[in-house]
């Protein structure tokens, strides 16, 4: 079976993660944690990383933190179309009012028309966009109107890390950025995620937030100024909770992990890049997903396909796994439809009818992807014409 996704954890690491959990006793977050956020941050060419448990804790730490940092207008989101459940969720459950966008018809991150007409409307206070299956959104455009309508700018880039916009790494151009390091991202610490920011006060209320919201693990002048604040002393100071926090810690033990997995990440996407030119060049009748990228650390290959689940057990038959463009529309899922009702848009819709994603990861060879090319066109029915309109229903 050729797997969507293989995992990237080797024999080796795991027996030196053995060998190192028996000879040492803090397991929970340590100094492996924070050497881990250190080297990120670095790799990443952000000033600050918070480890957490997941991509979805990520998110939700930056959504939280935001609410909690005061500088919000509103709790007014525009989220995208085309993302994930715990893009979007977060922002629910803190009781925000989120308006989802339309995908761009090419690289399936914010379509900035629909951007700006939601913006006229909203006047948010955070966009947040995803960088769909590895491809970066039009960011220079975003940023823009993110100037325009004094909105922050989250990235999820749970898909997309290693991806280059215009010299700056996909999660390093807003205010905040998020990763998931979970099975089948492109690094793994079996579960896991990180957010990123150049914003020293945000990254304090991220640090206090993660642990339930006490101080002990932020820097001394916001240590300080809180105690001082609240006049609490040193013992109260112990179990005092500042913020509305979680719980959202990862361990030293997946950290130990993250710290040899970040040492192969920059072999793991340029396979993965590799891989998408293959693809590209073999399938382009089926649409082509770009962006306007330096470099592409792709996630997964999408597609658009008239006879979806025809070719799904068409590929399962020939042992390669398949699954659904990621959410498709996030507006027909039953959470979003029995909250809000059903949101249909035009290009997210098509994308939610027809979207399929095949396999990359670090472990397929050439002859793979020629492999899943060959058993795809087998069967597949060209969505639409290429060319310019390609994505018109
Ligand atoms: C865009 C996006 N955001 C968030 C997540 C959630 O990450 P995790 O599974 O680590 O919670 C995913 C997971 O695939 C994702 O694709």
């Amino acid at each position: 079976m050729i797997h969507l996704a293989e995992d990237t954890i080797s024999q080796a690491e795991l027996i030196n993660l053995s060998q190192w959990v028996v000879e040492n006793n803090r397991l929970t977050k340590g100094p492996l944690c924070k050497q881990f956020e250190n080297e990120f941050a670095k790799w990443q060419g952000s000033k600050y990383a918070v480890f957490v448990n997941s991509g979805s804790s990520a998110n939700l730490l930056m959504a939280q933190s935001l609410l909690e940092s005061g500088r919000l207008k509103n709790k007014k989101v525009i989220a995208p179309g085309v993302s994930w459940c715990t893009t979007v969720t977060p922002f629910i459950q803190l009781g925000f009012d989120v308006s989802l966008c339309d995908c761009d018809a090419n690289d399936l991150g914010l379509d900035v028309e629909h951007l700006e007409e939601l913006c006229k409307r909203e006047n948010p206070s955070i966009i947040i966009c995803v960088h769909v299956l590895g491809h970066p959104n039009k960011m220079d455009k975003i940023k823009q109107i993110c100037d325009k309508y004094g909105a922050v700018l989250l990235e999820d880039s749970c898909e997309a890390l290693g991806s280059v916009y215009k010299g700056k790494k996909c999660g390093s151009i807003g205010l905040a950025g998020s990763f998931s390091f979970y099975y089948g991202h492109h690094i793994s610490t079996i579960e896991g995620g990180m957010v990123v920011t150049d914003d020293n006060e945000l990254y304090n209320l991220m640090l206090s937030i993660r642990s339930h919201g006490w101080a002990r693990d932020v820097e001394d002048k916001y240590h300080d100024s809180w105690t001082n604040e609240y006049n609490i002393d040193e013992i109260r100071d112990l179990y005092t909770f500042y913020y509305s926090g979680f719980n959202l810690r990862s361990t030293d033990l997946n950290a130990f992990l993250g710290l040899s997995q970040l040492n192969k990440i920059d072999e793991y996407a340029k396979i993965r890049n590799r891989n998408y030119n293959i693809y590209a060049k073999e399938l382009c009748d089926f649409w082509c997903q770009t962006s306007e990228c330096d470099f592409l650390s792709h996630f997964a290959y999408g597609v658009l396909v008239q006879n979806r689940l025809e070719v799904y057990k068409h590929m399962i038959k020939n042992g390669v796994e398949v699954r659904p463009l990621i959410c498709g529309n996030i507006g027909l899922h039953p959470f979003w439809i029995k909250k809000y009702g059903a949101q249909n848009l035009k290009n997210a819709d098509v994308v939610h009818n027809f979207g399929l994603y095949l396999p990359n990861h670090a472990k397929l060879g050439e002859d793979e992807v020629k492999y899943i090319c060959d058993k795809f066109k087998e069967v597949a029915l060209v969505k639409m014409p290429s060319g310019k309109d390609s994505f018109v229903v």
